[in-house]
């Protein structure tokens, strides 16, 4: 079984509450919060996601798992760290060099914060190979980072079947996450490839039956 984490991109903000409260029942994992900065992607959801945060703090105690698409990464993971999530995610390509990588993840982890690097489609699992025994979870990006509602590029499958098995290899304890265009269609092929954390927004936002669908993405 794999874990969901609902993503709140797309919950409207009138309904904001009530949705956060249906999810929970639901019986999501996580809650996944995507933190953009309208530099590293072209929109802006700080504000909002600030905003869904304090919200969340006073009504649930599931873990938040923060995605950060943002290239300031310091600075937003102090902002984000107040709300005690799980995990912090950050993007690898936001990263200059490997002493910049290496000084986030460690800012993380003093933080008692589970450590999440994320790469995008075009990016080679090869390239972050090095740096697993030091992070927690890999967050494969299966659309391109910056927008809900997109459809999955299939070819990110693999990278997910790829690096199952260099963990598996190497006796590695990282959690392998896929975010973005999971459904119910294609959720047998994301599980297969080895993933353990599902990260769905609108798949299950626009349907009718929050619980019905997570249990169907998690089975
Ligand atoms: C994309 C975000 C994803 C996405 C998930 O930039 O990181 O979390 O919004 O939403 P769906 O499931 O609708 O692709
Ligand atoms: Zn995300």
């Amino acid at each position: 079984m794999v874990e969901i984490s609902t993503s709140i991109l797309s919950v409207k903000k009138e309904e904001a509450i009530q949705t956060f409260y249906d999810i929970e029942t639901a019986k999501t994992d996580y809650f996944h919060i995507d933190v953009m900065d309208g530099k590293f992607v072209n929109k802006n959801t700080n504000e909002l996601m600030l905003e869904y945060c304090d919200y969340l703090s006073n009504i649930t105690n599931l873990p938040l798992d923060v995605h950060l698409m943002v290239e300031d990464v310091p600075n937003f993971i102090e902002e984000y760290a107040i709300y005690k999530p799980n995990i912090i995610t950050f993007h690898y390509e936001a990263t200059k060099n490997e002493d910049e990588l290496k000084k986030w993840i460690q800012q993380i982890k003093e933080k008692n914060i589970r450590v999440g690097i994320s790469i995008k489609p075009n990016t080679k699992v090869e390239e972050i190979l090095k740096i697993l025994p030091y992070i927690h979870v890999v967050l494969i990006m299966t659309v391109e980072p910056g927008e809900g509602g997109q459809e999955l590029i299939p070819e990110t499958i693999e990278k997910i079947r790829k690096l199952k098995e260099y963990i598996y290899q190497n006796d590695l304890e990282v959690d392998i996450e896929a975010d973005g265009g999971i459904n119910k269609e294609n959720v047998a092929e994301i599980k297969q490839a080895g993933c353990d954390i599902i990260v769905a927004g609108t798949s299950i936002i626009n349907s009718k039956n929050y619980s019905e669908t997570i249990a169907t993405l998690s089975l």
